[in-house]
């Protein structure tokens, strides 16, 4: 799989590393917090599997998949709920953890879903960031990676569903998809 790949952005050492620092930076900011965890299915589940071992503080884990309508490139901001959260989250800090924040359309969506059932706050937690693509004024509290505007995959990001497991992140091919 890794020579379909242009280029490895980060290793699974320099992921393991940030994020270790991110759960750090999280396990700070909500001490004494009712904390739900919120992984967005399916390209955060192995970032969100991580971060969470990497937080030392009782939380709740909750997960929402999501899909945009529309051509399969590009979000159009309409989000369909495939499967909601469990449990209630009012008077909940949840925290959304996102793989990458393209266009910012998923998010600010999302976003106003949840704000409409009373949580007691949200923030949200991206893998990456490619800012060089936003549309919406989103801006991540805790972003692991910025990325340059191209196409990403690996540790939990797919292309066509595929490279999920790959243990890095690196840019595909455009070979790959443009064929
Ligand atoms: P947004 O609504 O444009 O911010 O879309 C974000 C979603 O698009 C992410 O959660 C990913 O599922 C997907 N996405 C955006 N950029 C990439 C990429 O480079 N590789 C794979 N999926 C991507
Ligand atoms: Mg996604």
């Amino acid at each position: 799989m890794q020579q379909d790949l242009q280029e490895i952005l980060f290793s699974e050492a320099a992921l393991n590393e940030r994020v270790s620092e991110l759960g750090a930076q999280i396990t700070k900011d909500y001490e004494g917090k009712a904390l739900t965890v919120v992984g967005i299915l399916k390209g955060s589940n192995i970032f969100t599997s991580d971060l969470v071992r990497k937080i030392n503080l009782p939380l709740k884990m909750d997960f929402m998949a999501v899909s945009s309508y529309g051509n399969a490139t590009e979000s159009t901001g309409v989000v369909q709920i495939l499967k909601d959260l469990d449990k209630s989250i009012e008077g909940e800090h949840l925290l959304i953890v996102e793989d990458i924040v393209d266009s910012g359309l998923t998010l600010k969506y999302l976003k106003e879903i949840l704000i409409a059932r009373q949580p007691a706050s949200i923030k949200i937690c991206t893998l990456l960031d490619k800012p060089a693509r936003r549309k919406e004024n989103i801006t991540p509290d805790y972003t692991g990676f910025e990325v340059p505007d191209e196409f990403i995959v690996g540790y939990g990001i797919d292309y066509a569903e595929r490279y999920r497991n790959l243990p890095v992140v690196g840019i595909l091919k455009r070979e790959v998809y443009e064929k």
